[in-house]
């Protein structure tokens, strides 16, 4: 394959593999999936590195939701300004059931062309680069994802965006809990977002000093947990906080807190603290980390590439194929649960 860049014009024309310029002017960036501090931070970075190379950028509203409605707006740089610091999403974000046909991406697909758009930047998370993937592959539409999402659960990358705030705002709320806890000698059972995966309740567990994790790599039956927690009671221990991730049904931890209550007599709460943890001003990584990455995801795309997440592999930026990304699950961590254990006696 023959790839060449050449700079015109302060526009960028690509010399592509199947042998014809791309003009590429025009390019649009969306956030999907759940919000996760940090996206704006994204949006900006993205948008005035494009805006910087003479690209005109538009923004899609709500995500596929508004790419198959035609919510699509030219961004300016002052759109930019003042945006760093703030959680949620300037761009809005939805989960489309409609994206998942493929009528309605043709849809989307004739919105996108018919405005000019030869690129598009997804910030999201997996069930997000799956409709990237798809409309690119379909419509011949080049995409960069920007992987964003307080659960951390994206295969190919070490961190997302807004992982580090949501376990900060959890951590906060765990400190508050442990001192009503510890005032009426309670056990306290926190149930932390995550959907399937147990990042957020690893380290939020860690950070807190909970006695016990439970996700779905550590699961542990009623009768167990309650030997531990009364073996620490024996040791001198009055309150516990038992963290848990929520799974596939949030509520579970009132079904935990109820047995743990008929079966040993315990005084057990619940406490969920659900969306809190996706709001709120993204924390230094968060904005540094979405910074690096909107830059870099720009700048791929204006490259000529197409079909990869941006993503971190330690301290450095990776690129990776968006068919890894969507075809594999992301495996859990143990250590950092067996580390609290350890920690908690
Ligand atoms: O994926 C982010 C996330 O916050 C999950 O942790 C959670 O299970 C889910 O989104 C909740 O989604 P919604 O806000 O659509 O109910």
């Amino acid at each position: 394959m023959t790839k060449s860049l050449l700079h015109q014009n302060k526009r960028l024309f690509l010399f592509v593999k199947n042998n014809y310029y791309v003009f590429m002017k025009k390019i649009a960036v969306y956030t999907s999936g759940g919000d996760a501090p940090g996206m704006n931070a994204a949006i900006r970075a993205a948008v005035r590195t494009a805006l910087s190379k003479n690209i005109e950028v538009f923004g899609i509203m709500h995500g596929y939701v508004g790419m198959i409605a035609n919510q699509i707006a030219p961004l300016a740089k002052k759109d930019m300004a003042n945006i760093i610091q703030r959680g949620g999403t300037i761009l809005k974000t939805g989960r489309s059931a409609e994206f998942i046909k493929p009528e309605y991406r043709a849809k989307a697909a004739a919105n996108l062309k018919a405005l000019g758009i030869e690129g598009l930047i997804c910030i999201g998370g997996d069930g997000s680069f799956r409709g990237a993937q798809a409309l690119s592959t379909e419509h011949k539409i080049p995409v960069i994802g920007i992987c964003g999402t307080i659960d951390n659960d994206v295969y190919g990358t070490d961190d997302t965006i807004g992982f580090d705030t949501a376990v900060n705002t959890a951590l906060d709320a765990i400190d508050k809990i442990r001192d009503t806890a510890d005032s009426h000698d309670r056990v306290f059972i926190v149930e932390v977002m995550g959907r399937n995966s147990g990042y957020i309740a690893a380290q939020v567990g860690v950070g807190g000093g909970a006695e016990e994790i439970l996700t779905a790599d550590n699961i542990i039956p009623v009768d167990k947990l309650i030997e531990q927690l009364k073996e620490s009671y024996a040791r001198g221990k009055t309150s516990s906080i038992i963290v848990t991730a929520e799974g596939q049904k949030p509520g579970r931890a009132y079904d935990l807190a109820d047995a743990i209550r008929k079966k040993s007599g315990l005084d057990a709460k619940v406490c969920i603290l659900g969306h809190q943890q996706r709001g709120g001003k993204p924390t230094a990584h968060d904005r540094i980390l979405a910074s690096r990455l909107g830059a870099a995801a720009a700048l791929s795309l204006l490259a000529g590439k197409s079909n990869l997440m941006i993503g971190s592999k330690g301290a450095d930026l990776i690129e990776v194929s968006l068919d890894l990304v969507t075809k594999n699950e992301k495996p859990g961590d143990n250590t950092l649960i067996q580390l609290a254990k350890s920690l908690s006696v």
